[in-house]
């Protein structure tokens, strides 16, 4: 009998349990709920919420017709307009933002009041980001890669405006940020001789999962990676398994399972992007035993 590993750091990250357990609670509590966008990117999940009578909230307009109920946010957070048309509603707004990314949002709100510059070291499209710039009082620079980094440097030295010695500058990053290329950054920035506060306020949930999953699969006979077709975290999860182990599979579920045992495996490993719930993980992880 092989021997299966799944993955501590396999599916939901904690602020994306938390954010889907306050949806499911609240359903408890009765009543319309609504939740601003979907929960989570997992079409099974938003389906059995759907079924329990709550409903993904897509538009302005949407919005502006709801009198009364619950909204919940989502865990990468909302701009402060955003936040504040929810409350204009009058509903109840149970705010599921991971605590993570509230924090950047405080520090970003706090620190351009008191006349910082903001930069925001990630991707200018990600909903998080998008959050994020829209906590700041004052125009927020997204920078993704080194270029970019060098770029914003040219243009503030260009400045004559610019006064070095007063010019402080408030970096934070948005939290799946890579670690690495967020040192690069930082290293550009600050070889210019600004007053350059990083705060480093990357999450260490996804660079656990990828470690952990290296790791397993550089062991197994079978590395089964599970997650959403679309899901960009689960996708290089499987790139990264599929590097330590050829015989590595990309499923949704476990009817995508499709293996047929050589007799002489020792090790299947298990992990799970992100956004697939438990039950999922579970049932995988029980049809394997079966087959090895
Ligand atoms: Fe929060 Fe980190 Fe997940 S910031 S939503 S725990 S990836």
């Amino acid at each position: 009998m092989a021997e299966i590993i799944t993955a501590k750091s396999a599916g939901f990250c904690f602020g994306v349990k938390r954010a889907v357990d306050t949806v499911y609670e609240e359903v408890e509590k009765g009543g319309p709920i609504y939740t601003y966008g979907p929960i989570i990117h997992n079409e099974e999940v938003v389906a059995d919420l759907e079924r329990r009578g709550v409903h993904v909230i897509t538009s302005d307009d949407e919005l502006s017709g709801i009198r009364g109920g619950t909204i919940i946010t989502r865990s990468h957070g909302i701009s402060r307009e955003e936040d504040e048309k929810l409350r204009a509603t009058g509903a109840k707004c149970v705010d599921a933002t991971c605590p993570f990314v509230k924090r950047i949002h405080r520090i970003v709100e706090e620190n351009s009041a008191a006349g910082e510059k903001i930069v925001i070291i990630g991707n200018q499209d990600h909903p998080e980001v998008k959050g994020i710039m829209g906590w700041s009082h004052t125009p927020v620079t997204v920078i993704e890669n080194t270029e970019q980094a060098r770029e914003f440097a040219k243009i503030i030295e260009n400045d004559p405006s610019d006064n070095k010695e007063r010019q402080n500058i408030c970096v934070v990053s948005q939290t799946t940020f890579n670690a690495n290329k967020f040192e690069e950054i930082i290293a550009i920035l600050s070889e210019k001789g600004y007053n350059v506060r990083c705060m480093n306020t990357i999450c260490n949930a996804t660079h656990e999962r990828q470690a952990e999953a290296k790791a397993i699969a550089s062991r197994a006979d079978i590395m089964i990676v599970i997650g959403g077709r679309s899901s960009s975290n689960s996708a290089k999860l499987y790139e990264i398994c599929k590097r330590e182990c050829a015989n590595t599979y990309f499923i949704q579920t476990w009817r995508d399972l499709n293996l047929s045992p050589a007799g002489n495996e020792q090790i299947i490993g298990i992990t799970a992007g992100a956004s697939t719930p438990k039950n999922i993980i579970e049932e995988v992880q029980n049809h394997v035993r079966a087959d090895f």
